[in-house]
């Protein structure tokens, strides 16, 4: 689905991603783990071509889009859902939903009706403005913007940041149905049990190199690498 090879990303003269290599298979769940500032939203923004790589190759359903504008990425089949919950303040809950619409010729898209039935807080918040609702809710709603756009990758950055721990646990029962529904996802995370509740494999970023990969159960038992690069090996998983 996604393949990232040797990406060299630049802001200006500041050398971030230094060769990141790294792949997200077709059904699969990826999470990206590392500390803050470490590379993890230059890598997203790097894939979906807002902040394209210098050198290096980014290949889409086996296409090179690293020259491609990101709107069309995007219509590729290429969903955002960006840190820190870029919606629409003053627009309704609806309208963030129905401006991002579009159904790519699929046969079951993510209509409103059924971004409705599987957030049902949303329809209630329908005719409510975005500044009104709280976190959690802006976070589904940042999510199921994405959703309408019906792509087959989904792109998640820090969906679980500022949330209660019960909203983040909330987040990851969601992950966890889009996985099932057949997404391919990449996971940006710092919240580490509930990126191994979905991930399949991990990548861990640490100044713009990728420092480890493996299976999240060889990961969970990695303590030194825990503990290195992520920082909670006292925390139990
Ligand atoms: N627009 C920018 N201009 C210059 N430097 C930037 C810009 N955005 C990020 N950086 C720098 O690039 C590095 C990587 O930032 P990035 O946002 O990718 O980190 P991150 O892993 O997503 O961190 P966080 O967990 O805090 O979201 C940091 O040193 C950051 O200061
Ligand atoms: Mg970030």
């Amino acid at each position: 689905m996604l393949e990232l090879f040797d990406i060299h990303t630049y802001y200006g003269d500041s050398y971030i991603l230094q060769g990141i290599s790294l792949e997200v298979r077709e059904g699969s769940t990826v999470a990206l783990l590392g500390r803050n500032g470490m590379g993890k939203t230059t890598t997203i923004s790097s894939i979906i071509g807002l902040t394209p790589p210098r050198r290096g190759e980014v290949r889409f359903k086996g296409k090179n889009v690293s020259n491609l504008e990101s709107y069309k990425i995007a219509k590729m089949g290429m969903g955002l859902v960006p840190q820190g919950r870029h919606i629409f303040p003053s627009l309704t809950v609806k309208e963030n939903l129905t401006m991002s619409a579009r159904t790519r010729g699929k046969d079951n898209p993510w209509s409103l009706d059924r971004v409705y039935s599987f957030f049902p807080v949303l329809k209630e918040r329908a005719s409510i403005k975005g500044n009104l609702l709280s976190g959690g809710e802006q976070q589904m709603l940042t999510i199921a913007r994405a959703l309408m756009t019906n792509p087959d990758l989904l792109l998640m950055d820090e969906p679980s940041e500022g949330l209660s721990p019960l909203l983040v646990r909330e987040i990851g029962r969601i992950i966890a149905q889009l996985k099932e529904s057949g997404f391919s996802i990449l996971l940006v995370e710092q919240n580490l049990p509930m990126a191994l509740s979905v991930a399949d494999y991990i990548y861990v970023i640490s100044k713009g190199t990728i420092v480890h990969q493996s299976t999240t159960k060889e990961f969970k038992d990695n303590e030194e690498i825990k503990a290195r690069y992520i920082g909670v090996a006292h925390e139990s998983i």
